[in-house]
């Protein structure tokens, strides 16, 4: 099988000196390509900006923004000609952007007190709408939410067609950003969720690993 997976959060720029990111460490993705590469799959690991080390048998490529990060899915995806794919997205992905990124770094006489924002696209609402039904690779979201993890997973799952998704709480303690552990709950696309105990993201990736195994013919 094929995995293409995100990582990482993204940056969002508005000169060359300043961005609008998040706390995402890229952990969790690593982690996934890692257990996928270990299981003898083809892994294309679409990294944001980490410290991090490429996991054995991965094929990285490492971007920047959010449109960068869709057009290095978009032909990972493509580039796997007849295999079943499987995309997982781990990324933290930042829903808006500056309206303009100045070439320059800007003065601060230049800038004004309110920032301009548009959206970014949504990758795994792209990636599932645009490849035909027979192409349409098996879609794993994730949600880190700070109220009920489990209702928002369920509702992502419906609006982005996606196979399961991964929640978590990232309030509790050990399962937030930046942390070696993660408390998850699995949500199925049929509405069933499972909660996990508190696991090393490392046995949170095995397991995901495992469960889109079965579920690819
Ligand atoms: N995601 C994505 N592209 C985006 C935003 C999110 O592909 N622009 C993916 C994330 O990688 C994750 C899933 O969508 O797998 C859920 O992300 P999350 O930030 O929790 O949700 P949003 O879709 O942004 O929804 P909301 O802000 O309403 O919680």
């Amino acid at each position: 099988m094929a995995f293409v997976v995100t990582a990482g959060p993204t940056r969002e720029h508005l000169d060359p000196v300043r961005f609008l990111s998040n706390p995402s460490t890229g952990r969790m993705g690593f982690a996934i390509a890692r257990a996928a590469a270990m299981r003898g799959h083809d892994v294309t690991l679409v990294a944001g900006p980490v410290a991090l080390r490429t996991p054995r048998g991965a094929k990285r490529i490492d971007v920047t923004s959010a449109r960068e990060m869709l057009a290095a899915v978009m032909d990972a995806i493509s580039c796997t000609a007849d295999r079943p794919v499987v995309f997982v997205s781990t990324a933290a992905v930042a829903d808006w952007r500056p309206a303009k990124c100045a070439p320059r770094k800007l003065k601060k006489g230049q800038m004004s007190a309110v920032l301009k924002l548009v959206r970014n696209p949504d990758i795994l609402k792209t990636v599932s709408r645009r490849f035909a039904q027979n192409r349409k690779p098996l879609l794993v979201g994730f949600a880190a939410e700070t109220g009920d993890p489990v209702a928002e997973a369920r509702r992502k799952c419906r609006e982005k067609g996606l196979e399961l998704v991964v929640a978590n709480d990232v309030t509790e303690k050990g399962a937030g950003f930046g942390t070696t552990t993660n408390h998850v709950t699995i949500v199925r696309r049929d509405g069933t969720a499972e909660r996990l105990p508190m696991m090393t993201k490392t046995a949170v990736a095995r397991r995901i690993v495992r469960e889109c195994e079965g579920l690819c013919p």
